[in-house]
């Protein structure tokens, strides 16, 4: 899939109309002498699909641990749906969370649990007042919109990394999160396998609405994924601009790492 001019008219329309969701200011993070972020910025608009690209080891797993909280940065300040993180209480933290779905890069799927009680599990804690019905309903919903419908029984050593995949958005998706960050989501997954969890992660950025920080090593998610490419280099976000924009520049230590990442 190409960038048509549309989608990229349509990115800047967005960028300078859309809201920041999320914000990401001089984020520093060191372990002992490693600087690993030197001063990462990053803004998300809603609706947007952002797609950082890093080497392995680059700081991408620390950058969205930062996000969630999970790490404290040594600097910088990270502000996520109008809220400073740094301020927030352990429960306001909570709440933050719920808004924020997080694909694990192995979709952290619960291997004695079937696919069905796996999608359930997130809306039994949070979702205290829902019927039975209405809870198979959403599972149903959730499962069809990532075409696994049949899948509902299964357990998850049944299942293709490709299907765990799919059953993973769908379990981050159901708690219909305003924004989504993924980590690898086709790491370990052949190209074409790849190229279809691509696909229906654009499809569900629209039926969901949801703003995403996608991030990757994988050229092909990028190209088929971002409406923006931030390429994460020495710890900041050396280059932004759109997958082709980044492909075609002329500034040496961004050919160089499309050529080493292709
Ligand atoms: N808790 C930690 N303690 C010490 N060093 C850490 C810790 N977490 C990460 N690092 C270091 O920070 C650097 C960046 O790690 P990170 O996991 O963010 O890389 P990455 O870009 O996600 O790589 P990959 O593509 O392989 O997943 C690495 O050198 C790693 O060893
Ligand atoms: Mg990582």
């Amino acid at each position: 899939m190409n960038l048509s001019d549309s989608t990229y008219s349509e990115t800047l329309a967005k960028k300078s109309a859309g809201e920041v969701v999320l914000e990401i200011r001089d984020l520093h993070k060191s372990f002992g002498e490693k600087h690993v972020l030197q001063g990462f910025d990053l803004k998300l608009h809603r609706g947007e699909n952002v797609v950082v690209l890093g080497k392995s080891g680059s700081g991408k797993s620390v950058l969205i641990k930062c996000v969630v909280g999970l790490l404290n940065p040594d600097k910088g300040y990270i502000n996520v749906l109008g809220q400073d993180v740094s301020t927030l209480s352990q429960i306001d933290l909570d709440r933050m969370r719920v808004k924020i779905g997080f694909l694990f890069q192995n979709s952290a799927l619960y291997d004695s649990m079937t696919v069905h009680e796996n999608l359930e599990f997130p809306m039994r804690r949070h979702w205290v007042h829902l019927t039975p019905e209405e809870t198979l309903k959403i599972v149903e919903d959730a499962l069809t919109s990532v075409g696994l419908l049949n899948a509902m029984n299964m357990m998850p050593s049944e299942l293709s990394g490709g299907m765990r995949k799919r059953v993973g958005l769908a379990r981050t998706l159901i708690m219909r999160p305003e924004i989504v960050l993924y980590d690898e989501p086709t790491t370990g997954l052949d190209s074409i396998t790849g190229s279809e969890i691509s696909q229906l992660m654009l499809d569900l950025q629209e039926k969901y609405k949801t703003s995403s920080v996608i991030i990757s090593h994988d050229m092909h998610v990028a190209k088929i994924t971002s409406n923006r490419v931030v390429i994460l280099l020495d710890g900041i976000n050396y280059a932004e601009g759109t997958f082709d924009e980044l492909r075609n520049s002329a500034d040496p230590k961004v050919k160089q790492f499309f050529q080493t990442m292709i």
